[in-house]
């Protein structure tokens, strides 16, 4: 089994976070640093920061929150600000956020042990859809979102096409549920402030099917079987 799948199995992080702490010289194969591809297999001693990790099976954990604002999604802060770890109740084992949601964003966030779901969700391949609510200073009208919805340039790259419609609009604020099938940094955010509007809130309310209703700020449930079978199958 390649090292970076044998650290995602034991919960540690995802894949392609695996490999950066392979880079980083933290991952060590009976005793000698790991490389990036290495194989592993029963009977080899993997350690992570000195600790030996076991072969043994460990207990897959699925977790949703519903993230409030002012909460990063890091596992530590070197700014000292509260994560999301902070807000898991006791009992809860080692899971780590799947994705992120920035500092000033609430709402759907999955938590898992299961680096390889993670992976999965998290691949720029996999398109899932993810819903939001944006509640926008000021007025907008459906032709303004026409720019967000073909795609506008972030970084030199296109956003993809996406889908956004206006639920409620005044004088004050405009509200827009917009479906976004990427995850790159900000990016609703950017793709708002590319148009001239300032993003006042924002809440993810959706992972493809997987709705975050029901849920109070900072609570978090077990995903049901079904629910997990869902993401699963993405
Ligand atoms: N878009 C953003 O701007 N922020 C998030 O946290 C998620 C999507």
């Amino acid at each position: 089994m390649r090292i970076n799948k044998f650290l995602a199995d034991k919960g540690v992080a995802s894949r392609r976070r695996a490999d950066e702490m392979i880079q980083a010289c933290r991952v060590t194969i009976n005793g000698e640093l790991a490389t990036l591809g290495a194989n592993v297999e029963e009977g080899d001693e993997v350690a992570l920061d000195g600790r030996v990790l076991s072969f043994e099976e460990k207990k897959l954990e699925y977790y949703i929150m519903n993230k409030p604002k002012g909460v990063v999604c890091t596992v530590s802060d070197d700014r000292g600000r509260k994560t999301v770890m902070d807000l898991l109740p006791e009992g809860v084992g080692r899971v780590f956020p799947v994705g992120r949601l920035d500092y000033a964003t609430e709402g759907l966030l999955i938590l898992t042990n299961d680096g390889d779901l993670s992976f999965r969700l998290t691949h720029p391949t996999s398109e899932i859809p993810k819903t939001y609510m944006a509640k926008i200073e000021g007025t907008l009208t459906e032709k303004d979102l026409n720019p967000i919805r073909s795609g506008v340039e972030l970084d030199g790259v296109l956003t993809k096409k996406c889908k956004a419609h206006i639920v409620e609009t005044n004088k004050a604020y405009t509200k827009v549920h917009i479906t976004i099938t990427e995850g790159r940094n900000r990016q609703v955010r950017r793709m708002f402030e590319s148009i001239g509007k300032n993003v006042q809130l924002l809440k993810r309310v959706s992972i493809g099917d997987l709705k975050l209703k029901g849920l109070d700020r900072g609570q978090l449930r077990p995903l049901t079987e079904r629910e997990v079978a869902y993401l699963q199958g993405l």
